[in-house]
Formats: C-alpha cells, sequence, structure tokens
C-alpha cells in the first residue's frame, strides 16, 4: 500500500515537474510550437486587407472590368513610414488612407466606408484616429528596434529568412524573416514566436549584442 502510494506520488511530482520544464525549456528557447499560441491574429476595426494593397500577384477577387484584379504592390515602406529610421515601424494614418479612398472604392463598400467616416470623408463626427489591435507585441521589459535590423538584413540578404508575394527589393524584402509573408495575408497575423531564443540566437549568429541589457530595459 506505502509503496504504491509512494510511487503514485512520485509519478505526480515527475509528472508536475516535467509539465513545469517543458514550460521553461519552451519559454526560454523559444522553440515555434504553433498549438502553444504565439500564432495569433485579431478582428480590426477595419478589415484591411494588406493582399489587395502589398501583394504583386493576382487576387482571388474580380475587379469591376470582370477581370481578376492584380495586388497594387504597394512597398511595404510606403505605408510603414518609419521602419528603416525608427524604432516603431509606424502605422499610417487615416487621413493617408484617404489620400486614395477618398475617391478609390465604390460608394458602398462597408469597410472602406467606416474608413471615409474616419477621416470625415462621409458622416459629421469629424476625424477620429482608427484603433487598430496589436498583433506583435513584446512585454514591456524588452527593447527592440527596427531600424538596426532591415539594415543589417538589407546588406546581408543571405540571412533573410521567408519569402513575400510583394516588393522583393530593399527593405520590404527583408520583413519576412519576422513577419512571414503579410502581402498574401488577408488579415495580419503572427506567424514567428519572436521569443528570447530566437532573438538571441540570431544575435550571436550575426555578431549582435547578447548581453541581458542589450535588450532589457
Ligand atoms: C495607393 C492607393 C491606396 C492607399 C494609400 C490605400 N488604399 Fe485601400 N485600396 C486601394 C484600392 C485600389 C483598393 C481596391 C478597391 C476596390 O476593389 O474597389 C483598396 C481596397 C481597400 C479596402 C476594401 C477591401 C475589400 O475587401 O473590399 C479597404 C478596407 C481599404 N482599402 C483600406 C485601406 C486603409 C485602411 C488604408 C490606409 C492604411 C488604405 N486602404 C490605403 C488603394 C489604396
Ligand atoms: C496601404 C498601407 C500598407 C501597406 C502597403 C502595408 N501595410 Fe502593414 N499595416 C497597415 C495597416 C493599416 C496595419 C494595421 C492593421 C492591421 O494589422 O491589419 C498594418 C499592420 C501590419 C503589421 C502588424 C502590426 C502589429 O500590430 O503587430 C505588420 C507586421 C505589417 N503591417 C507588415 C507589413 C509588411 C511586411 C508590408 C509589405 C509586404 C506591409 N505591412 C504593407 C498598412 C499597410
Ligand atoms: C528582426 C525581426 C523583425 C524584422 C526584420 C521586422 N520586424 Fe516588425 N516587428 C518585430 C517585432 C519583435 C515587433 C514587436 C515590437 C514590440 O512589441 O515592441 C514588430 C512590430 C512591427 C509592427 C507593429 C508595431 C510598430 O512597430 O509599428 C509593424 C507595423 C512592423 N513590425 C512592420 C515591419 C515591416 C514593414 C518590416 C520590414 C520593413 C519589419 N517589421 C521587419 C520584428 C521585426
Ligand atoms: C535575423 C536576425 C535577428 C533577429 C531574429 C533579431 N535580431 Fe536583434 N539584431 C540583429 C543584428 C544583426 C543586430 C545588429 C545590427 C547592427 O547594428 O549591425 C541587432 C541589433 C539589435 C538591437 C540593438 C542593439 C544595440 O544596442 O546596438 C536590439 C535592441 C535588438 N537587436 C533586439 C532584438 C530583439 C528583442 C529580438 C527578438 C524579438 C531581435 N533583436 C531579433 C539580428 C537579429
Ligand atoms: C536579443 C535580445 C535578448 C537578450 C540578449 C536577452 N533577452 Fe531576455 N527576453 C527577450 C525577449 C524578446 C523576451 C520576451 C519573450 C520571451 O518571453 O521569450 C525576453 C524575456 C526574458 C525573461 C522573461 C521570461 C518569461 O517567461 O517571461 C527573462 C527573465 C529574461 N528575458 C532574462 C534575460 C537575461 C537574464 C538575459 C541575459 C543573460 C537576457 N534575457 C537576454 C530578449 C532578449
Amino acid at each position: 500500500m506505502l509503496v504504491s502510494v509512494l510511487a503514485i506520488g512520485g509519478l505526480g511530482v515527475m509528472a508536475v515537474m516535467g509539465v513545469v520544464a517543458a514550460f521553461i525549456i519552451t519559454g526560454w528557447i523559444g522553440q515555434p510550437v504553433p498549438v502553444l499560441g504565439f500564432e495569433q491574429t485579431f478582428d480590426q476595426p477595419i478589415d484591411f486587407p494588406h493582399t489587395v494593397h502589398a501583394s504583386l500577384l493576382p487576387l482571388d477577387r474580380v475587379a469591376a472590368d470582370g477581370e481578376k484584379m492584380d495586388g497594387l504592390g504597394l512597398d511595404c515602406t510606403f505605408c510603414h513610414r518609419t521602419v528603416t529610421t525608427q524604432a516603431n515601424a509606424g502605422i499610417p494614418p487615416v487621413g493617408f488612407c484617404a489620400t486614395c479612398h477618398q475617391v478609390i472604392g465604390a460608394a458602398d463598400n462597408v469597410q472602406i466606408n467606416l474608413l471615409r467616416d474616419a477621416a470625415d470623408i462621409i458622416g459629421d463626427d469629424g476625424t477620429e484616429p482608427v484603433n487598430w489591435k496589436r498583433v506583435h507585441r513584446l512585454p514591456d521589459h524588452v527593447r527592440f528596434v527596427h531600424e538596426p535590423h532591415i539594415r543589417y538584413l538589407t546588406q546581408n540578404p543571405s540571412e533573410v529568412t521567408g519569402t513575400t508575394d510583394g516588393v522583393t527589393q530593399g527593405a520590404a524584402g527583408v520583413c519576412s524573416t519576422c513577419h512571414g509573408n503579410v502581402a498574401a495575408m488577408q488579415q495580419v497575423e503572427q506567424v514567428e514566436s519572436l521569443k528570447m531564443g530566437q532573438c538571441v540566437d540570431c544575435h550571436r549568429d550575426n555578431g549582435a549584442p547578447t548581453d541581458c541589457v542589450a535588450c532589457h530595459h
């Protein structure tokens, strides 16, 4: 009796320790295991399709003339203007979108009308920002800066991973390394774990700093 209780108790402790160890290992090394939930996406206040704007390929979408529509192939940096110079990539304000959507898009396109309303082209609420939900968000104790990464990857194309359906030249050609094929996404989702292990592995392989204060406040 005592022996079997001890045996079961021992197994239980081992099972708990196994689970704890698995969490510590995945947290630390950050193996990209999708079932652990880093693969994430959110519905946005306006259903903004990267496909239509950023892809260069024919879309699963028919234009007014009945022909299949091609993506516009806008460069990522056309909208994410500060990605090559600052920490944040930046999301364009509605006024920027309105330069096209004042006229582009049918008068009854519900999603574009949400944008026209926010930009005060229709409706009478005045301009208001769109509260886009953040898809990629590191904890507050971590420091990330886009600028050095874009510069390094542009200069070292062999370190770029992934592919893009959009522009492949210059800065836009390197984003897939951490964000996947955004130009093919109807709705942006996080496809890389972007855990500490992934950051540190790449830093070690490319002679970038690996001391704690490089990335932690
Ligand atoms: C360079 C011009 C241009 C800019 C800038 C632009 N768009 Fe568009 N957008 C288009 C075109 C062209 C279409 C396709 C219109 C159509 O099929 O009727 C489109 C389609 C859309 C649609 C409709 C998608 C659908 O499924 O019907 C939405 C929503 C949209 N854009 C939002 C935005 C937002 C938000 C911004 C700013 C971040 C933006 N656009 C900036 C040109 C632009
Ligand atoms: C027409 C403007 C436009 C273009 C071109 C564009 N984006 Fe975006 N992007 C946006 C807007 C608006 C959002 C916020 C809404 C959303 O998440 O879909 C966004 C969101 C994102 C996000 C998610 C940000 C977060 O919350 O974590 C990533 C990553 C991204 N874009 C990468 C790219 C890449 C890579 C390209 C080029 C292949 C690109 N974008 C081209 C307008 C644009
Ligand atoms: C080395 C990896 C890496 C590369 C390369 C990279 N990003 Fe990011 N990106 C991140 C991380 C990590 C975050 C989340 C940052 C945070 O929460 O502080 C992020 C956040 C973003 C965001 C949302 C927040 C913001 O900064 O405005 C956008 C938009 C974005 N990236 C666009 C791009 C575009 C466009 C490119 C290519 C020109 C690119 N990224 C290249 C890792 C990367
Ligand atoms: C694709 C490889 C790669 C990935 C992935 C990557 N980095 Fe980097 N990172 C670099 C390189 C290379 C540099 C140095 C660039 C230079 O200045 O030459 C750098 C520089 C930095 C710097 C500036 C350090 C300084 O003080 O000069 C910070 C901060 C940083 N990375 C944080 C991160 C974080 C946080 C992540 C994970 C979310 C990450 N990086 C993912 C390659 C990478
Ligand atoms: C290249 C960037 C980078 C370096 C260098 C780095 N970290 Fe991190 N660290 C991160 C990122 C990104 C996260 C958040 C994502 C995660 O939890 O893995 C993080 C998370 C953590 C966490 C929280 C883990 C959790 O589960 O919440 C601790 C603790 C930590 N780091 C300690 C350290 C220590 C100690 C060092 C120095 C030996 C260090 N880090 C060096 C990028 C880095």
